[in-house]
């Protein structure tokens, strides 16, 4: 019999970032017992790495925005593949999650009439960003915690879940251990919400943390939930190239939405040489231009370093792989410049852009008030995830919910910027309402004493091989993995190099049946990396089947195969799930028709 502490809770959160601990805060004021797990300390969650700001059409800096042109953008930016229920519900909700956030002590930057401060970022129309410096995810997560303090919610940090457990079709808890001890502990839950963030980490060059590993999703996918749109991976124009050591830390877009240019290895801005025909009529196309307009100028009209993730990112690959690049491998991003404009200018970036100053000065030995940065892009964000429903978050699954990073649908094909955050606050505290909700109405379930001890046999197995000298090393998996990835599924991609991961994904899989973990489960990392290669292993599989599937290029999703956006596509996303016989099953799904307001706003906004 395997040994295992039983914990209840009618709700239990997986993951303390933004999306957990909104969602936490909410259940628990509608009187719902919480739980919640976290992966690392509290405090740590990989939300403190969105620095850029929150996006949310509070018009304090333009008073033309409103939650129609923030909803018009989000579709736009996502190239209309995006759940539109969940953009119409973000673009609403978002500017009373912001004040909310403010009401319980977020200390945001301030316009000079003492309003929340708004910059400028890619591919929103106005600026939109409410920011603290480049800080905004740790000031978030900051608030959040201090809040949660006073709704008497119960953290389990360092415990990783493996499994969920099931009664029938409904999710009724969850399987993990504490990393300290190695111990088992059983949670049973009346309603389980995922909020574990993306899956960075199946890339060798991420701005992802290391808990990064696509948990949630691997976890929803195993227990048969659907999954949608994991081919949309975001990756990030601007992370570090240099030195090596600390390539693809993040290097926040607030950097451009302050005025930053970026320029290629010849010293020329090379974005004014691409500008989509869907912004033509919002990009300036001279350099004067795009400076009045970054200086507060009340055009719509932004210079080019802020169109979307996707093209800036494709750009700069562009570039480099011409032989236009920096040294190192990048294309340079010139804040400093900003001396020939603006009084003060050095103070200017120090307190607007605190960390970059730090990063850049202690890992580059760079002042970023003097020179340009070296940057490249790094994997980001996934726009796919658990399938969701728009208004309640609930997956497939009865009583399994997904909020933030690990749903799908929000963001279609790519993301813009800040929307991340805004995400997180908005479905966070829908899924945690929706959850307590469910909580209310249903009871505790019985545990599968054999679903326990099965899931246990297999976490332990690779102990069996350390013990007898045998197996395969979990980094040497995880590193092959990660290369491949960057390497055949990356910005670029083409059907025969996405079919040749596909086939290195099921070799690695046969190889990780036979991991090898030595010494005990007291904070044993090799331990935690295995069970970290196993999600990573479904997750890459399911980035590539999506990515296959569809046969054109959109958002983040770039083929060079089919270069082209395809009617076929337009109006579906891939979802995929897992058959009796764990094998993933793909289909089409048409997205569900817009109402005639929602176009029209659409239309309005062209
Ligand atoms: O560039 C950034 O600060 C990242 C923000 C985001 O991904 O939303």
């Amino acid at each position: 019999m395997a040994q295992y502490e039983t914990i209840r809770h009618d709700v239990l959160i997986i993951g303390a970032g933004g999306a957990g601990l909104r969602g936490a805060v909410e259940a628990a004021a509608r009187g719902a017992s919480v739980g919640v797990v976290s992966k690392s300390l509290l405090g740590k969650a990989h939300t403190v790495m969105a620095e850029g700001g929150v996006a949310a059409a509070l018009g304090n800096v333009d008073d033309r925005d409103n939650w129609r042109v923030h909803f018009a953008d989000t579709m736009r930016g996502g190239q209309y593949v995006n759940n539109w229920r969940m953009a119409e519900l973000h673009a609403k909700e978002a500017p009373d999650r912001v004040r909310e956030l403010e009401a319980w002590g977020a200390v945001f930057d301030r316009t000079p009439d003492g309003r929340i401060l708004q910059r400028n970022f890619g591919g929103h129309r106005y600026p939109r960003l409410a920011h603290v410096g480049d800080r905004t995810g740790l000031e978030m997560i900051r608030t959040l915690q201090d809040h949660a303090i006073f709704e008497r919610i119960s953290f389990y940090m360092e415990f990783t879940i493996i499994s969920l457990l099931k009664d029938g079709n409904r999710v009724v808890g969850a399987l993990g251990y504490q990393r300290e001890k190695g111990l088992f502990f059983v949670f049973q839950a009346k309603a389980v919400v995922l909020a574990t963030g993306g899956l960075g980490r199946a890339y060798k060059i991420t701005s992802n943390s290391w808990e990064c590993t696509g948990d949630g999703i691997a976890l929803a996918c195993d227990a048969g939930a659907e999954l949608q749109d994991m081919e949309f991976v975001q990756f990030h124009p601007t992370g570090m190239v240099w030195p090596p050591s600390v390539a693809g830390i993040l290097v926040t877009e607030g950097v451009r939405g302050e005025g930053g240019v970026l320029r290629n290895g010849l010293g020329r801005r090379f974005l004014f040489d691409d500008i989509p025909p869907l912004y033509k009529d919002q990009t300036a196309d001279n350099e004067e231009e795009g400076w009045r307009y970054t200086q507060g100028d009340k055009s719509a009209r932004r210079p080019p370093e802020l169109l979307t993730r996707d093209h800036v990112a494709r750009c700069i690959v562009r570039e480099v792989r011409e032989g236009r690049g920096s040294p190192h491998g990048g294309v340079f991003l010139d804040i400093a410049w900003i001396k020939q404009k603006i009084p003060n200018a050095e103070k200017h970036i120090r307190t607007k852009l605190p960390s970059m100053y730090d990063q850049f000065l202690k890992l580059a030995d760079l002042d970023i008030t003097k020179e340009p940065m070296e940057v490249g892009p790094t994997t980001h964000y996934l726009m796919g995830g658990v399938r969701v429903d728009g208004d309640s978050q609930m997956s497939s699954l009865p009583g399994l919910f997904a909020a933030g990073e690990c749903a799908a649908g929000l963001h279609g094909a790519n993301r813009l910027g800040g929307n991340s955050l805004s995400d997180l606050l908005v479905f966070g505290q829908r899924a945690g309402e929706y959850a307590a909700r469910f909580a209310k109405d249903a009871s505790l379930a019985p545990v599968s004493e054999s679903a326990v001890g099965e899931s246990i046999r297999q976490v332990l197995a690779p102990f069996e091989n350390g013990a007898k000298g045998r197996g395969e090393s979990p980094y040497r998996v995880q590193a092959e993995l990660q290369d491949m990835m960057q390497e055949l599924v990356g910005i670029v991609r083409v059907e025969d190099e996405m079919v040749r991961a596909l086939d290195g994904i099921q070799k690695l899989k046969e190889r990780s049946r036979n991991l090898r973990v030595e010494g005990n489960r007291m904070y044993n990392a090799g331990w935690h990396t295995a069970i970290d290669v196993r999600n990573l292993l479904t997750m890459s599989e399911a980035i590539c089947r999506g990515a296959i599937e569809r046969r054109e290029s959109r958002g983040a999703h770039y083929r060079v195969d089919y270069p082209e956006k395809s009617e076929k596509f337009a109006k579906v996303n891939t979802v995929l799930h897992k058959g009796e016989d764990g094998a993933f099953k793909l289909r089409l799904e048409p997205i569900k028709e817009m109402p005639a307001e929602l176009k029209q706003i659409i239309e309005e906004m062209k």
